[in-house]
């Protein structure tokens, strides 16, 4: 691999070799990539939010293609690239082409014609980005393909752990929820796993199957059981949105058993991190108190998804083609 020397002097982020254009998972990125990703993420971290950036993306188009809901990973796409000096399209899905008949791929196909060098996407079917990944020459970033995969999100979370632990290796991070149609949750399993994290998936036996210790992971079905052992709690919202039928009998007696209330975290140990996706249901994964106590660190999450977005554009459009990859 061709070493990429950065401009970034003032930033101080590493030279680094990087390869893919797309970023479509994490099952698929080495131990060593995910690094990558992180380190200069953790760069670009450093940097006050007001502070200027080198326009590494100037002359670099990216569209958000976004065909469902999202608050925080499109704003955070969005800023990423406005950062580096780039120019973003927010393309509206229900305002498009799409709902004369048009197919997706035929409508990202226009969108490229017209001179896109990235396209940022989110759509309710796994493997959507992929399908765009083989059939154009933008880069393609996966921001949420249905259950499967959320990379920059687990990017994001495992950020956020390296910045407050120092390490990944021989951690115990509990992901507790909805994992059966969590996108997150794919995406952290492959990422901590890798970077020798040990991870526990918790919820009710209607959302964690055993089958997933497959994956080297531990299964469990009582939160109460693990938490004492946990340095982190990751709280994955109920995606009541992907479920045909509910999955306990209501939303009380899941908070009673699963939510992460001021009583558990007597229970756990006293620097136990608060981590969530979000959007955060208070009451229900977890109580307000606890979301916005000091264990909490679910806006530094959201922070640390610009720097995160940044290093992947950069990575992506950037490093990738100054290495001549396809
Ligand atoms: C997650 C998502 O959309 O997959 N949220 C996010 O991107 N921050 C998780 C969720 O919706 O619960």
């Amino acid at each position: 691999m061709a070493q990429a020397s950065s401009q970034l002097s003032a930033l101080e982020l590493p030279s680094v070799s990087w390869r893919r254009r797309h970023l479509l998972g994490l099952e698929e990125l080495s131990a060593e990539e995910i690094r990558t990703v992180l380190e200069v993420a953790s760069r670009f971290a450093q940097v006050p939010a007001t502070a200027p950036l080198p326009e590494l993306l100037q002359g670099k188009t990216v569209v958000n293609l976004f065909f469902e809901d999202s608050t925080r990973t499109r704003t955070s796409f969005a800023l990423a690239v406005r950062r580096l000096g780039g120019e973003v399209i927010d393309f509206q899905a229900s305002a498009s082409s799409l709902s004369k008949g048009e197919t997706i791929l035929d409508t990202a196909r226009t969108i490229e014609a017209m001179g896109v060098d990235a396209v940022v996407i989110r759509h309710r079917t796994p493997g959507a980005p992929h399908l765009l990944a083989q059939n154009l020459q933008a880069s393609v970033i996966n921001a949420g393909d249905g259950p499967h995969e959320h990379p920059t999100q687990a990017l994001l979370d495992m950020l956020t752990i390296l910045q407050h632990r120092g390490s990944l290796e021989g951690l115990t991070v509990a992901l507790v929820g909805d994992i059966a149609h969590s996108r997150t949750a794919r995406s952290n399993i492959w990422g901590l796993t890798r970077l020798g994290a040990h991870v526990i998936l918790c919820g009710p036996a209607t959302l964690v199957s055993r089958r997933w210790e497959a994956l080297g992971v531990e299964v469990s079905y009582s939160l109460d059981d693990i938490l004492p052992r946990c340095d982190v709690l990751n709280l994955l919202r109920i995606q009541f949105e992907r479920q045909q039928s509910r999955p306990f009998p209501s939303v009380r007696e899941y908070a009673h058993l699963y939510a992460m209330n001021r009583q558990r975290l007597e229970q756990a140990k006293p620097n136990v991190l608060i981590m969530a996706p979000g959007p955060i249901n208070r009451g229900v994964e977890i109580t307000a108190d606890v979301a916005d106590g000091s264990h909490s660190v679910i806006l530094k999450q959201v922070t640390n998804g610009v720097a995160v977005r940044m290093a992947v554009l950069w990575l992506c459009l950037c490093v990738a083609q100054q290495d001549g990859q396809p």
